[in-house]
């Protein structure tokens, strides 16, 4: 079989980030990225990735560009979910990769679901592997944890999965955005990229905090109480689980050695608000990933309250609203430039 592609073959995706509410920290097997524990999502609609995959022989090496600027950075992990497609395609043909993110990266707003899922999904279609969602999901995994969970929209689980070669962690869509749609409000505290990232992160606490094993233990527990309340549309049930997921992520972390700490004193600040909001009969909550940015998640009803007592919170730089978005889908190359 050949190893080159007789023409330059390109494709264009879009992939909104997802949020945790049970929260995936942790892994069972570095190389084939598989988490330690199962995690329960929601997708965003209105923060997007846009990525444009475009595979050519006369390429001596893969570049990539994010946001119009080349981004050495991302360049290793880029080539290695590359060369994930390439094998699949049997081919090692070079790519270009441009990448639009309208919202701020590394920032614990999930640039990473949302990218690897957009560029899985220009790949296999750059590459004509007609891979399913499922096996897109496979493949974004291996490229970053959470964009397993980006190739769906609404309510998304990611399995733990019990193969060794981690093909059945793959993430399912649990109920579609419309079935109940929530809104969310991210409330930004910081732009500045992260000093510590989630693989770092991750396998720091992994070795050192005392925690880990109850965090394991209990996962299971977690995941059934938010399957149920979602099937049950129980928003206050959702609520406290989601709250005890973030937490306990948090002070998993927090008990590393040294410490984790991924919150501003606006973080803390916003997590009170968010809390006084709700105790005066506001139905919101909120969650918190590797990163200081708080999300608020709250009935429709309740978003416009939400988002304004957030803007009012000392430290917050800004309040980007959003609902449920739907699943990672093939876009044309065109809407990219347009970006
Ligand atoms: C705190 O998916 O970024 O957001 O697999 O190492 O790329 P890698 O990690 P990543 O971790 C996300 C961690 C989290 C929780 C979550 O999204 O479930």
């Amino acid at each position: 079989m050949s190893t080159t592609l007789d023409v330059s073959r390109r494709a264009a995706a879009q992939a909104q980030p997802n949020i945790a509410l049970i929260k995936y920290w942790g892994k069972r097997d570095l190389r084939l990225n598989l988490p330690v524990v199962g995690s329960l999502s929601i997708t965003l609609d209105t923060l997007w990735t846009r990525t444009e995959v475009r595979f050519d022989d006369a390429l001596s090496a893969d570049t990539m560009t994010l946001n119009g600027k080349v981004d050495a950075k991302q360049l290793k992990r880029t080539s290695a979910c590359l060369d994930l497609l390439r094998a699949r395609a049997g081919v090692t043909t070079r790519a270009e990769v441009i990448s639009e993110n309208n919202f701020p990266t590394g920032a614990g707003l999930a640039s990473s679901a949302s990218g690897f899922a957009a560029m899985v999904m220009a790949g296999d279609a750059a590459l004509g592997l007609r891979l399913t969602p499922a096996e897109q999901s496979v493949l974004a995994r291996r490229c970053s944890g959470s964009a397993a969970r980006s190739i769906f929209g609404g309510y998304v689980e990611w399995a733990h999965g019990q193969q060794a070669d981690g093909e059945d962690s793959v993430a399912t869509p649990l109920l579609e955005a419309a079935a109940w749609p929530l809104s969310v409000a991210v409330a930004i505290t910081s732009t500045a990229e992260k000093a510590i990232g989630s693989t770092e992160g991750m396998n720091r606490t992994a070795d050192t905090s005392p925690y880990q094993q109850a965090w394991i233990d209990s996962q299971d527990a977690d995941l059934a109480e938010a399957r149920a309340a979602i099937a049950a549309r129980d928003f206050e049930r959702l609520a406290d689980i989601s709250e005890h997921s973030c937490l306990k992520m948090h002070a998993l972390a927090l008990a590393a050695k040294p410490g984790l700490l991924y919150w501003n004193a606006a973080t803390v600040a916003a997590m009170h608000c968010v809390r006084g909001l709700r105790a005066k009969g506001l139905p919101v909550f909120f969650t918190i990933d590797a990163g200081p940015q708080l999300k608020a998640v709250c009935l429709p009803s309740a978003a416009a309250a939400v988002a304004a007592a957030l803007r009012e919170v000392p430290g917050v730089l800004n309040v980007v609203e959003t609902g449920l978005g739907g699943p990672a889908r093939l876009i044309p190359v065109a809407d990219l430039a347009a970006a």
